[in-house]
């Protein structure tokens, strides 16, 4: 293996810099050339490419969204695309191509490993929704993020006694919501994973009102409901007053944390000890506190699930 390339696609995470940059440096020290795709896989499909040396990855550990731009593309999904990306690899004499991303641009990654391709994927997505990997580069920063969100959020929903309803990022997946409610003491959580009765969500707001709380916080995933038709809901239910914030990209963009940078870099490293091993159609990722390979296949197959059964009697669902 003489030449990788790497490249960034679906939503940006934080981290994904620090991810390139360890990429590019390791890649260098073991005697690679590296070079950088621009726009992800709409940008291979082109042969966007970018020589990378160490210089052009300096000062961007600390860096939120990604110097080499992200895209998602519909025209890579089809077997034309995934042609074209791959003539490209191979007209640019690129030996093996490092996908840092979540779940569809790591199926994007599987798809030209079984086309033949030399592929390693660095699980990185605010979602944290790889299976078989705890923790994906940028969840820990969203997560932050959420957190801070709420607790401000908090102070003036106590000093005017109000019912917030906080909806965070998340359309298939409740894991950055669910835990968000968990750090910040939040009320109430609503994940896609679980099934929930607003009649239940309005009894609840009622019970709390009856105790006497200063305030209700409400979180909601954007795949279970829309924070808009909940808060409708409880005011229709209870009558009682809400306010909705959608958090939205806010979410994904910032500084990583010191966390993501770290698990970056030793996903980075580790992609490129895959590839020199030979090996392709795999993850990094973390797992009980491992850099793991996990294979793209199993990784990319479903959602893994939210295990609640430790907080029993904690929230309402
Ligand atoms: O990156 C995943 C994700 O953050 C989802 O949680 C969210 O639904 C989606 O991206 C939003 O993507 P876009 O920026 O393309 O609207």
């Amino acid at each position: 293996m003489r030449r990788i390339a790497v490249l960034t696609s679906g939503g940006d995470a934080p981290g994904m810099n620090a991810a390139i940059r360890a990429v590019v440096r390791s890649g260098i020290n073991r005697g690679l050339e590296v070079l950088g795709v621009r726009r992800g896989y709409h940008g291979l499909m082109r042969a966007d490419f970018v020589p990378l040396d160490s210089a052009a990855v300096g000062g961007i550990i600390e860096e939120g969204g990604t110097v080499l731009r992200s895209s998602r593309s519909a025209e890579f999904r089809s077997p034309e695309g995934q042609g074209r990306a791959l003539a490209a690899l191979r007209r640019e004499q690129v030996d093996g191509l490092v996908v840092i991303g979540g779940n569809g641009s790591q199926a994007g990654a599987l798809a030209l490993h079984r086309l033949g391709f030399p592929v390693v994927g660095i699980a990185s997505t605010i979602d944290n929704d790889l299976l078989g990997i705890d923790w994906t580069v940028g969840a820990d920063t969203a997560l932050n993020t959420v957190v801070e969100a709420i607790d401000r959020i908090r102070d003036t929903a106590s000093a005017h006694e109000r019912t917030f309803v906080v909806e965070t990022m998340g359309r298939d997946c409740g894991w950055l919501a669910l835990h968000a409610a968990l750090a910040t003491g939040a009320d109430i959580v609503l994940v896609p994973e679980i099934p929930f009765d607003l009649e239940e969500v309005g009894e609840r707001v009622r019970e709390r009102q009856r105790a006497g709380k200063a305030h209700t916080i409400v979180v909601v995933a954007e795949g279970a409901a829309s924070a808009f038709e909940v808060a409708r809901e409880i005011t229709e239910r209870t009558g009682v007053e809400t306010r909705v914030t959608v958090l939205g990209h806010v979410q994904r963009g910032g500084p990583p944390t010191a966390f993501d940078r770290v698990l970056a870099t030793r996903l980075g490293v580790g992609a490129v000890k895959e590839l020199l091993a030979g090996r392709s159609g795999v993850v990094m990722g973390l797992r009980g506190g491992q850099v793991v390979a996990v294979p793209a296949e199993e990784a990319t197959s479903g959602k893994p699930a939210l295990d609640v059964s430790e907080l029993e009697g904690l929230f309402t669902l």
